[in-house]
């Protein structure tokens, strides 16, 4: 079995032949643990059960079109009790564990020197390696805090490439982000195993042109999730640490999604295949300097954590931790959750756990390929991301292509899909801006969805791809003294929702 959409192509190759074409991988992904089905379908297997269900509602097709007229056809804006299937993220959202439930009963309430931050010490320390602990209520609020305590007016911060909030936070403490990944990265459907990688020359180049003195860390974001949950490999990474070495510069890891970054580097970089997860997870630490994460996606939990060996830089983020998170013992968040996020830390290094949701994500994409639609490869991780661009030839980007296809989506299955494109980069002072790339994310949190349950979605969005052209222009419906930004309405140009739903009642029915 082989990773990538290309490398399965390729599968009546014998496997030598592949490997020197560099098409190596581990199995696991397309079937977590290595089970082998007798028949040979190749499905994902789940190694959890579920004892805790939730209801979901779906509504009729005509309830949907109130909901997303409602809702100024952003999906953001979207009650969740209309929302059959609540594709739009995975922050917040992952299921938790029987063992993380059953470790919240045991929290210590504490203010100050809680034993549960004694616990979260050694957890970090554990599995990350790192000694000290700065905790935050999550991790756009961790950025706040590296920003403030660490980053001055004028500073530059090279990286592979930006997540909205860090970029945010760089900015607004005078600072500029430079990225540095391959122009590559932003072609969707592609061979490229690694396209969070950083051009090692353009790193060197954006040094020496600003200088080490204004550079306060080279920031690398595990499992790039703007260009689609995109990962970089440890040899790339390996380089930046020798630059950073070279130069006397930290290293700052965006570890907000680095469970499948290691899995994916463990699948598809030879030299790691042998390697445990484990082992992986604290190979990437070892070698930044600072290491945060939103806890909404990594430890399926609330929260975040800043953790390095610099008690220098632990003491400045502390002192911004008691004016905006709250004491340095818990910063924001309740000890229950910090209970959870213990056992989360724990869970982050079990294949077979961290392996479902990139193997959901794997199987949903290669079989929208196969139906034609297209989709950005190889899958990544977080979510399956539809090149939008290419859904609909016939929407030009200023009329927000992404936000039509995610509103008709919502309109033929609703499944809540996010707008990852220009709608959601726009900028109220420069209007022109167009994003990087034009994508619809169906995010899978993980373990929350059944195989079922991706059937379903992909059944939709084949036919709303095969009805494409019924798809039209978007355009944003400003509310007064709210800036253009991702939760900003927008409405059709055109009756063409009412066509799509007129077609769908044609070869569907109500619902
Ligand atoms: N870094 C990365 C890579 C992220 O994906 C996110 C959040 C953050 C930082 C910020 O963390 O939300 O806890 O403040 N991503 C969410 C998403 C919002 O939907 O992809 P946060």
């Amino acid at each position: 079995m082989w990773c990538g959409v290309v490398a399965e192509e390729k599968s009546q190759e014998n496997s030598e032949s592949l490997l020197k074409k560099g098409y190596f991988c581990r199995l696991f992904i397309n079937n977590m643990a290595k089970v082998k089905f007798y028949t040979g379908i190749d499905i994902p297997l789940e190694f959890h059960r579920a004892r805790v269900v939730q209801k979901i509602n779906l509504l009729s097709v005509d309830e949907r079109y109130e909901a997303i007229k409602k809702a100024g056809y952003n999906t953001y804006r979207i009650d969740s009790k209309s929302v059959f299937l609540d594709m739009l993220t995975d922050s917040g959202t992952n299921a938790m564990s029987d063992l993380q439930l059953a470790a919240m009963m045991r929290a210590d309430d504490a203010y100050a020197g809680s034993e549960t931050f004694a616990r979260l010490e050694d957890a970090v320390l554990q599995v990350l390696g790192k000694r000290y602990v700065v905790p935050a209520h999550q991790g756009r609020a961790a950025e706040n805090v590296i920003m403030r305590a660490l980053l001055k007016q004028g500073d530059v911060v090279p990286m592979n490439y930006h997540f909205g909030s860090t970029i945010n936070h760089i900015t607004l403490n005078g600072g500029r982000a430079v990225e540095l990944v391959d122009k590559s990265a932003f072609v969707s459907a592609s061979d490229d195993q690694f396209k969070g990688n950083v051009q090692i020359d353009r790193l060197i180049e954006c040094i020496e042109e600003n200088g080490v003195e204004h550079i306060p860390f080279i920031r690398m974001e595990a499992s790039t999730n703007l260009i689609g949950g995109q990962p970089f490999s440890m040899s790339n990474y390996k380089e930046v640490r020798k630059v950073a070495d070279k130069y006397g510069l930290r290293i700052l890891l965006d570890a907000t999604l680095l469970a499948e970054n290691a899995l994916l580097i463990i699948e598809r970089e030879e030299q790691y295949a042998n390697k445990t997860l484990a082992e992986i997870i604290r190979m990437m630490c070892d070698l930044a300097d600072i290491v945060y994460f939103s806890a909404r996606k990594f430890t399926c939990t609330r929260g975040a954590v800043i953790c390095t060996d610099n008690y220098q830089d632990k003491l400045k983020m502390d002192q911004v931790v008691a004016v905006f998170e709250g004491y340095v013992t818990y910063g924001g968040m309740s000890m229950k959750e910090i209970e959870a996020m213990i056992q989360g830390l724990h869970e982050a290094t079990d294949e077979e756990y961290v392996s479902q949701s990139p193997s959901f994500i794997k199987f949903f994409v290669n079989e929208a390929v196969k139906r034609g639609i297209p989709m950005v490869t190889p899958s990544g991780v977080l979510g399956a991301h539809i090149d939008a661009k290419k859904f609909c030839e016939h929407i030009p980007v200023k009329d927000y292509p992404a936000s039509a296809v995610a509103a008709g989506l919502y309109l033929c299955s609703g499944v809540r899909a996010m707008e990852g494109g220009t709608a959601s980069e726009v900028s109220a002072t420069d209007p022109t801006i167009v994003a990087d790339m034009e994508l619809v994310r169906i995010a899978f949190p993980r373990k929350v969805f059944t195989l079922s349950q991706a059937m379903y979605a992909l059944d939709r969005l084949q036919w709303l791809y095969d009805n494409r052209e019924l798809l039209g222009p978007m355009a944003y419906e400003d509310i007064p003294g709210m800036v253009r930004c991702f939760r900003t309405p927008l409405k059709p140009l055109t009756d063409w929702p009412e066509k799509l739903i007129a077609k769908y009642k044609e070869d569907l029915g109500e619902r």
